[in-house]
């Protein structure tokens, strides 16, 4: 295990939902109390769904001032935001419609343009809002059965193009561009959240933190915040490999 990461389990996937909603409460009030505004990136996929919609009834609903949290997304698909591959379209259907915040607080990746000229605007977006080298309070990822995190896949180096802060991949075995954050962007933030969940995770999970360093194979891996923190939640079939 990689002695710097903070490996939570879970009983079961409610109880991996709630852990993930109170993190990002916590990580919310923070952020709100020292610097009046709360910058996080959503994961994408169907993972973080149950938590975003505890996060949108009531008590935690009512725990956050909506008004001052601003909402990113760490990777999309190339697709319209009406599709139902999108991850902006999930987070807002059990999520982002359901709370006060301002849609102008809500920057989606433009996933229906041509992917290298959204990516370069998200980019802009980001440094614009953010700085330079975007920081934000919090960073969710996901993880593939294959290892991968946000859309960086297997296969190729995660650390490619590091100069930028969204990268445009096109993925193999998709047949499909992608929309992600670059490691750079990931590893400057305060907090990153790792939610991992179900059996099919299981294997992947354990080569992440307990096999060999390999970011190319387990792209997952290339996640360390410099001076930010990192915390894994899983539930009991995920974690099921850990020694
Ligand atoms: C995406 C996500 C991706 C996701 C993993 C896990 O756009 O699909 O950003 O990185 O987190 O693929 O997906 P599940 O949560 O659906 O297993």
């Amino acid at each position: 295990m990689r002695a710097s990461a903070d490996v939570r389990v879970f009983r079961t996937p409610d109880e991996l939902a709630g852990a993930l909603a109170d993190f990002f409460v916590q990580r919310a009030r923070e952020a709100i109390t020292a610097r009046d505004a709360f910058h996080v990136a959503l994961a994408g996929g169907t993972t973080p769904k149950s938590a975003y919609a505890l996060l949108a009834e009531s008590p935690l609903r009512d725990n956050i001032e909506w008004a001052k949290v601003h909402v990113y997304f760490s990777d999309e698909r190339c697709v319209p935001p009406q599709s139902e591959e999108s991850n902006f379209k999930t987070a807002d259907d059990v999520f982002l419609s359901r709370v006060s915040i301002p849609r102008e607080h809500i920057y989606r990746m433009r996933g229906e343009e041509y992917p290298l000229e959204a990516a370069r605007a998200y980019a802009e977006l980001v440094s614009e809002n953010l700085g330079q080298v975007p920081l934000f309070d919090l960073i969710m990822l996901g993880m593939g059965a294959d290892g991968h995190t946000a859309s960086l896949f297997p296969g190729t180096d995660p650390l490619i193009d590091t100069d930028l802060l969204v990268r445009a991949p096109y993925v193999e075995k998709m047949k499909t561009y992608r929309l992600t954050f670059t490691p750079r962007v990931i590893n400057n933030s305060r907090h990153a959240v790792i939610a991992t969940e179900g059996s099919a995770k299981a294997a992947a999970l354990h080569a992440a933190l307990e096999g060999p360093h390999d970011p190319i194979v387990y792209p997952v891996q290339i996640v360390a915040p410099a001076t930010g923190s990192l915390t894994w939640l899983a539930d009991a079939a995920a974690a099921a490999e850990l020694s």
